[in-house]
């Protein structure tokens, strides 16, 4: 994408406010997404990123029932503390919302209107569990048994958490109710479906459009199409969540909550848009064709980004289909899979505690899931943190802001007379600035990162090469030199890093000043160069 200006969608999971998120989740979605949003506004576009809590749905029931409190004090619970994550974490959110508002649930019903009355959703009776005991139905993560896939013994209604494929409760073998622990019998009871099966062939199509997706994506989500698509169920026998918009199904349900929480990247964006005072323009990222979408979540996710959100937006009519699903695989936290909901690894709020903002990013970012599983342990955190963030790119920042301030009376000098040296390295951090870019465009994150690094280490290579510290005992006029290529080399090096380290860019702003576009520009001779404080501390070894 060469032109800028263009009205890019950052679509983010919203997490469910059921349980605290880790750091899986960060890696997985929340990270990648701000990293690309970041460099996207630095390229000219028009970055429009949104997300909120999914307050709705059985996870959030679930956990309240077992606590004893209501479904909205935990969303509220939960919805609170991520905010404040991602304030800790100064993750950019143009507008960062929640399942739980009235425009939500306007456009949902307003969709779910548009959907039945072109005939794509239809009413049907089904068999679905239903506890004797306590005199319930049973959705999906209500009941638990072995997965029909893998054999895995806690498999849960809605899906496997071992093999990852989404199921009916139905296809557990060996069902057993969470509630009670009974074994639940079929009853029928009437729902509203979405018929998928309309979608088939321009899914389809669509797919097999589609370019520079991720192999693991695409392969996914045309295997689930040629399985055929099935008509689902997308209301559910709950009385927490969305009311169904029009009133023949009788008390005690609502819509399920995977069919609404999708429609919040739209919601959110009309929110947005109202909150500007511009009502309309939330279409300038869903009618406008130029416009692209980028959505940002884990692989468990991905069918209903790629399959039944797009066939909702087909169904609909007139809105813009994913311009790209990203979706990450799984961070392992020193082998299992990290979940919040089995306690495994550690909260965003846990790692918060222990690593500086930018440090805990960097470590992330450096080991994200984009081609395959990855795993992250604290050691490898502090190793990322000391051996690559603090040796590669923090001292560097501090070497040549301490050289420049003793060395040019604390200012950035005159650049004097380069020579091949100096217009090489110059050259070298321009091409890692333009390689970083184009991975960058191909939501390469973590690559993307190891190029700006490499930067950083050829700018490292250089002073080692060129010696300025010796130099300025014999030549002043030589060491200046070096130490303004120098000073122009990092702050091409610090655009390529910007996205991701937003708490030490902001800081080094304050010296170099602003970064306003993706590349490097001299540093005014003169800028006051003040004696430098490290951008990062070096984690100390401690003995447990
Ligand atoms: N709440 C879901 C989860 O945490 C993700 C929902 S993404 C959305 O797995 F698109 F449906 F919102
Ligand atoms: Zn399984």
């Amino acid at each position: 994408m060469d032109h800028s200006n263009t009205p890019i969608l950052v679509a983010v999971a919203w997490p469910y406010a059921s349980g605290s998120r880790h750091l899986g989740h960060l890696a997985g979605a929340y990270l990648p997404a701000d990293v690309f949003a970041r460099y996207q506004r630095l390229m000219g576009n028009r970055v429009l990123m949104v997300s909120g809590s999914d307050v709705h749905g059985t996870p959030i029931t679930v956990r309240a029932d077992a606590e004893g409190v209501t479904p909205s004090e935990i969303a509220d619970k939960y919805h609170a503390e991520f905010v404040k994550d991602w304030e800790r974490l100064d993750i950019s959110w143009d507008c960062y919302t929640s399942t739980g508002t009235n425009n939500h649930k306007e456009v949902v019903q307003e969709l779910f209107m548009t959907l039945l009355n072109k005939g794509h959703i239809d009413k049907r009776t089904s068999e679905q569990y239903f506890d004797q005991e306590v005199n319930r139905f049973l959705p999906d993560r209500y009941i638990e048994g072995s997965c029909p896939h893998c054999e895995y013994l806690e498999a849960r209604g809605d899906q496997c958490e071992n093999c990852g494929r989404t199921l009916d409760p139905q296809e557990l073998v060996n069902p057993r109710s969470k509630i009670s622990g009974s074994e639940p019998e079929l009853r029928s009871t009437e729902h509203f479906y979405l018929r998928l099966s309309d979608f088939e062939d321009s899914l389809e199509q669509w797919l097999s459009t589609r370019q520079g997706w991720r192999k693991h994506v695409l392969n996914f989500s045309k295997g689930w199409i040629e399985e055929g698509l099935q008509d689902r169920a997308i209301t559910r026998d709950l009385d927490w969540g969305i009311e169904i918009p029009v009133d023949d199904l009788g008390e005690g349900k609502r819509i399920y909550v995977w069919f609404e929480a999708v429609v919040g990247y739209l919601s959110a964006a009309k929110e947005w848009a109202a909150k500007q005072g511009e009502p309309e323009s939330w279409k300038d990222w869903w009618e406008n064709d130029e416009a692209q979408s980028f959505y940002f979540i884990g692989k468990d996710n991905i069918p209903f980004h790629t399959i039944i959100w797009p066939g909702m937006l087909i169904g609909n009519g007139g809105l813009n289909l994913p311009t790209d699903v990203p979706a990450n695989q799984y961070v392992t936290f020193k082998g299992g899979k990290a979940s919040a909901s089995r306690g495994v690894g550690l909260t965003i709020g846990e790692g918060l505690d222990m690593f500086e903002p930018d440090a805990l990013r960097y470590a992330l970012a450096a080991n994200l899931p984009e081609q395959s599983d990855t795993d992250i342990s604290i050691e490898e955190i502090v190793r990322r943190i000391n051996e690559e963030l603090v040796a590669t790119w923090g001292n560097l920042v501090n070497r040549v802001l301490s050289m420049v301030n003793k060395t040019c009376e604390g200012q950035a000098p005159p650049s004097g007379e380069k020579k091949d040296e100096d217009n090489k390295v110059l050259a070298e951090v321009d091409a890692m600035l333009l390689k970083a870019s184009q991975q960058l465009e191909k939501v390469e994150i973590r690559a993307a990162l190891r190029s700006a690094m490499d930067g950083a280490a050829a700018v490292n290579a250089y002073l080692n090469a060129t010696e300025p510290w010796r130099v300025a005992k014999e030549d002043h006029d030589r060491a200046t030199t070096i130490l303004s290529t120098a000073l122009e080399a990092i702050n091409g090096v610090r655009v390529a890093l910007a996205p991701y380290l937003p708490f030490s860019t902001t800081k080094l702003e304050e010296i170099l000043g602003p970064i306003s576009s993706w590349q490097r520009s001299p540093v005014i001779a003169g800028t006051p160069i003040p004696k430098p404080t490290p951008l990062f501390a070096k984690i100390e070894a401690t003995d447990d």
